[in-house]
């Protein structure tokens, strides 16, 4: 993708690039996804005789029905199952010894999970260690989106202690919001009016963004409204969210180009003049011209 450059050892410490495509995914044409109850958005698998990843499903018509396209860029490091060399087979080239890493047979298949998340933590610790998690380093902190298939309470219970650290829970203040029956938390940690970190967990993935939950743990001291408003995920005022990022390089969301479109720019050039996207690299002006396109 146009983001990373091969396992991320260098790029993946940049948050910026991140904010585009935070997490791996699985590009298939609608047809396919429909006949393999896939929808847009949820978990699948990959896998052939040689392993198994999964990763989050992407439905776009730039992909040729039969075909799928997993990015090379997620190792361990940054997914627990995201590793697309697991399922290269072991066919090199008998001079450079490149192993073939273009093409693989594969079946893909939704992939059936209990509950998905989101952790912020302003510390990273351990790994989430659940089903499936994606990392994203933040100016502050860290994110991990997640999904499980283990009971949600517990798996709550867990991954909370990666808030705070040993010793610490006495000066932790936590709001708490849960309805154990469905299996719907989510969790904050303030200390001394800073924000410590935060855990949502929901059955079906009903998350808000996590724009404004990053900035707040930016924020030396939390105001009254803000501390108030951490377990809607949502500013007080009611901030749009930015969407995510499309133009790196100047660090404009996918909200702000489609309100411009909206008030009448209508081509890359007008977007580039008004928000100054695309008038670096260039490298976000397909992407641009995808969102025009409608
Ligand atoms: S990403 Fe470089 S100009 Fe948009």
């Amino acid at each position: 993708i146009r983001d990373q450059w091969h396992t991320m050892t260098r790029t993946g410490k940049a948050r910026r690039l991140l904010q585009h495509i935070g997490e791996p995914f699985v590009a298939l044409h609608p047809e396919d996804a429909r006949r393999h109850r896939i929808g847009d958005g949820q978990l699948a698998s990959v896998e052939n005789r040689h392993g198994a990843i999964v990763m989050r499903a992407r439905l776009t018509t730039d992909q040729r029905p039969g075909e799928l396209f997993v990015p090379m860029h997620w190792s361990s490091p940054f997914s627990a199952r995201a590793r697309m060399g697991a399922l290269v087979q072991a066919t090199t080239d008998p001079l450079s010894g490149q192993p073939e890493s273009k093409f693989s047979r594969v079946r893909v298949a939704p992939c059936a999970v209990r509950w998905q998340g989101f952790l912020i933590t302003r510390e990273r610790r351990d790994d989430p260690r659940c089903f499936y998690w994606s990392y994203s380093p933040l100016p502050q902190g860290h994110l991990f989106e997640l999904a499980g298939r283990d009971d949600p309470d517990r798996a709550r219970r867990r991954l909370a202690a990666l808030i705070s650290e040993p010793g610490d829970a006495d000066d932790l203040h936590w709001l708490e919001m849960q309805d154990p029956y469905i299996g719907h938390f989510r969790q904050a940690a303030v200390r001394n009016g800073r924000l410590m970190g935060v855990l949502f967990i929901h059955p079906k993935g009903d998350l808000p963004g996590r724009d404004w939950l990053i900035e707040m743990l930016q924020r030396n001291a939390l105001e009254d409204m803000e501390r108030r408003a951490l377990l809607s995920g949502e500013a007080p005022d009611g901030g749009a969210e930015s969407g995510p990022v499309v133009c790196a390089c100047f660090q404009v969301g996918e909200s702000a180009i489609r309100a411009r479109i909206e008030a009448g720019d209508g081509s890359v050039e007008a977007l580039g003049k008004s928000l100054r996207c695309g008038t670096n690299c260039g490298s976000c002006i397909p992407e641009l011209k995808h969102i025009l396109a409608g």
